[in-house]
């Protein structure tokens, strides 16, 4: 067969970091997930294998490495070197959340980089490409020798929340890392926008010691790449309301990690809507005001147009 017609014949691969989400890439796409069998042998070490032939397919492996982080990468590597050594032709990662990607630099002395560890590990397990949505930091696309397709999902966000946002709306970064995604969302949203001047102080607690911006009497939408522990929503809406902005606080963020305290700590809060994407599991039932904007329509897009050899480039995030 002509490599151009072997390349068009395409299968989706899910590890087991969200399942739901790589079945309604499926369903919008028409197909069912490739069978595979992830498991682990009683003295945890995990085993992979493909029950469907990928032979001469453009795989692609649908895997966010959220929590537990270890294990979901550690099925990704296992899930491209099962297709690559079951004749795949092409193996992309959709990795829309990607784990790990905080740890970038040294922030002091003698630390591991895993961003860079990581973004080496995928290109040997025999990645090609990778896909990814709303990286903590953009810039690590650097950090591979493959091609990385950086989407965001400001975008549809944004526009979940467009019809609703109030006149005297500000768009809040609830620390520095933020601004240039505020940024963003502040030019689709035409608001002025906050920015929290944050410390962490350890993994689960921050410090937030002001607000540079007007607040008071305005309504904020507080935007961040994600919530772990929920340490820096929480220390940013306390700080909003000392600055007397109105209790009436919206929060938007990619990708919902939700760990420890995060729902307790969400949940005595002043929220009146969380908006996050399905990057992640969501919990079944939840105390919190949570929306879901699906990333399946966008990643579904994205694996036609890379399978065909379509531009990307309006899909594509250049934060
Ligand atoms: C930090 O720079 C990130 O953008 C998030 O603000 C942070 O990782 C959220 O973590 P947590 O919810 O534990 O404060």
């Amino acid at each position: 067969m002509p490599q151009m017609e072997a390349d068009k014949k395409f299968t989706i691969l899910a590890g087991s970091g969200n399942r739901p989400l790589a079945e309604s890439i499926g369903e919008r796409l028409g197909v069912g997930l490739c069978r595979s069998v992830v498991t682990r042998f009683p003295d945890s070490e995990l085993y992979v294998e493909l029950d469907d032939t990928v032979r001469g397919c453009d795989v692609y492996v649908v895997q966010p490495t959220g929590p537990a982080v270890d294990g979901h990468l550690m099925e990704l590597v296992l899930l491209a070197d099962a297709s690559r050594r079951a004749g795949a032709a092409r193996l992309t990662a959709v990795v829309p959340y990607f784990g790990y990607a905080r740890q970038d630099r040294r922030a002091k002395g003698r630390e591991a980089v895993p961003s860079r560890v990581i973004a080496d590990m995928l290109g040997i397990a025999g990645f090609q490409r990778i896909v990814s949505v709303d990286l903590h930091t953009p810039s690590l696309e650097g950090f591979f020798s493959i091609p990385l397709e950086h989407l965001s999902a400001v975008g549809a966000l944004a526009n979940a929340i467009d019809d609703s946002v109030s006149d005297d709306a500000v768009i809040v970064a609830p620390d520095l890392g933020a601004v240039k995604l505020a940024e963003s969302y502040a030019q689709l949203l035409h608001r002025p926008i906050a920015i929290a001047h944050k410390s962490r102080l350890s993994g689960s607690d921050v410090k937030v010691h002001g607000i540079v911006g007007d607040v008071a009497g305005r309504v904020p939408v507080i935007v961040d790449d994600m919530i772990s522990t929920g340490g820096t929503i929480e220390a940013a809406i306390k700080a909003l309301l000392a600055a007397g902005c109105r209790r009436e606080i919206t929060v938007v963020a990619s990708h919902a990690l939700l760990v420890g305290p995060a729902v307790e700590r969400l949940s005595a809060l002043p929220l009146k809507r969380l908006l996050v994407t399905d990057s992640l599991p969501l919990p079944e039932r939840s105390s919190l005001p949570m929306e879901t904007v699906s990333l399946a329509p966008m990643l579904g897009e994205t694996i036609t147009r890379l399978n065909i050899g379509e531009s990307m480039s309006e899909l594509l995030s250049h934060r």
